[in-house]
């Protein structure tokens, strides 16, 4: 049965122009944020492609999932790279202490954490130093004609459309996926306590920096 990190898998792999895009947007907004050396969590790493992109800044990242094979696949990623570590765990239950961590990021992760997103966020707030930020890219309202054609390119199931949340079938693992207006996730970061330092529109995504 394939689960939503195989199916990922297929679109990484097949990456469409516009996720494309996306994902260098996002690899020069990270390489600018992030500052050199910083201790970084990273909150459903999937195989470890935002890992990559820290790379040049710092070594010293954390990834977490609570998939199987995103585990597997992100550890032999980093096998060669001794301050690099994979764990598996749930973004709901982070393994960590208060105050670990510089930055924590969430890269396309956050549409997918449906009505436990609250929790998730008072997590990454608490594993985050008092100084540290956090940072979230989550599908726009722009997003929604390119997820069709990707869901629809590489077969996944849909259950259910509900406005522009799509729901896959349960075998699907996480089985939502959603998309945010700027008003939306601002109201969601406010009700999570948190301070928007920055939110920047890339063509089909939103990139976010919180603080505490
Ligand atoms: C869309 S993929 C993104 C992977 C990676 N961040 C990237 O951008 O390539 C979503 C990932 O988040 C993981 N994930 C979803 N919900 C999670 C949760 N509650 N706890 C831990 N990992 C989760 C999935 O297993 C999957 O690997």
């Amino acid at each position: 049965m394939k689960t939503n990190m195989d199916y990922w898998d297929s679109v990484l792999k097949n990456l469409p122009k516009s996720y494309h895009q996306w994902f260098e947007e996002e690899r020069k907004y990270l390489q600018r944020v992030v500052t050199t050396d910083a201790k970084v969590l990273e909150v459903g790493c999937g195989d470890g492609r935002s890992i990559f992109d820290l790379l040049p800044v710092t070594k010293h990242i954390v990834g977490i999932d609570h998939d199987d094979t995103a585990i597997a696949d992100a550890k032999q990623a980093f096998a060669h790279e001794p301050t690099i570590q994979i764990f598996k765990a749930d973004a709901t239950h982070l393994p960590f202490q208060d105050s670990e961590f510089d930055f924590v990021i969430c890269m396309t992760t956050f549409a997918n954490f449906a009505d436990k997103k609250f929790i998730v966020l008072d997590e990454m707030k608490r594993v985050l130093k008092p100084t540290g930020k956090i940072i979230i890219s989550v599908f726009s309202e722009d997003a929604f004609e390119e997820r069709m054609k990707v869901y629809k390119s590489v077969g996944v199931k849909i259950k259910e459309i509900r406005g522009t949340t799509v729901v896959f079938d349960e075998s699907v693992g996480d089985h939502i996926s959603e998309q945010f207006t700027q008003e939306q996730l601002e109201n969601i970061f406010t009700q999570a306590s948190l301070q928007i330092l920055d939110i920047t529109k890339v063509n089909m995504a939103y990139l976010c920096t919180l603080i505490k």
